[in-house]
């Protein structure tokens, strides 16, 4: 697979206002794109919620979408920048001994900040159905829509501690991944792309569900933006393998 141009990246990781808006996140992140030219520690920024955090009641609790964003997302958020600062300050004094440290720090915050704002963008109030060419895309590898909701909600419920299940688009065969991505980082596949993703830490859902995540991941397969799913896979697929 070519090596993704920087512009390619940048359209898929939302950091320009373009990209934002490719994948779903917030056209306020793109702040990130001047804070880096000017220089600054501090280029990511927490998006607001795209809606009001009782528009997904009864599936998802006003009080765990307020904790989730305001708290969890904002500490990864202020996690990201804080590595990239001591990385900064790695650079400039020549002193890597933290290095190993760091990286994994940033895989992990990088990871979460990426992953809960496509989280909260691909929920809606008003849920859509597929459509497109995402719809064909997953009738000609899953039969149909409701097989990939049972695998990737199978995926979501038996994840290994916290983590994720996530619906991805890989460019080298030009496939739809469902993936059990564990914590933020691990198990990943190396340039697929995620499309739908679902948070199955127990902060997204203990609050109202307790311990039956299978519960809560039925749930929220009520209030899927699949339109924003498709608009992502429409970008996704653009890309060369
Ligand atoms: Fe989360």
């Amino acid at each position: 697979m070519d090596i993704l141009s920087r512009r390619e990246w940048i359209r898929l990781v939302g950091a320009s206002a373009a990209g934002a808006a490719a994948v779903g996140l917030p056209v306020k992140d793109s702040a990130a794109t001047a804070n880096r030219r000017a220089g600054s520690v501090e280029p990511y920024t927490l998006p607001d919620l795209p809606y009001a955090v009782d528009a997904l009641e009864p599936y998802l609790d006003a009080r765990t979408l307020t904790i989730h964003h305001d708290k969890h997302h904002a500490g990864y958020v202020r996690g990201l920048n804080a590595t990239l600062a001591k990385l900064e300050d790695a650079q400039k004094k020549g002193d890597f001994s933290a290095v190993q440290a760091l990286l994994r720090a940033l895989a992990f915050h990088g990871s979460g900040h990426v992953l809960h704002t496509l989280y909260f963008a691909n929920l809606h109030p008003k849920p859509t159905k597929p459509r497109g060419a995402l719809l064909a895309a997953l009738k000609a590898q899953f039969g149909k829509v409701e097989a990939l909701v049972s695998q990737l909600s199978a995926a979501a419920n038996k994840v290994a501690g916290s983590g994720w299940g996530v619906l991805a688009y890989e460019p080298l065969g030009r496939r739809l991944l469902v993936l059990q991505i564990e914590k933020h980082e691990n198990q990943v596949v190396c340039g697929a792309v995620p499309l739908l993703v679902i948070d199955v830490w127990e902060h997204a859902y203990y609050l109202k569900y307790q311990n039956r995540r299978a519960d809560y991941v039925s749930a929220i397969m009520n209030v899927i933006h699949w339109e924003e799913v498709a608009r992502r896979f429409d970008r996704a697929r653009r890309i060369r393998g």
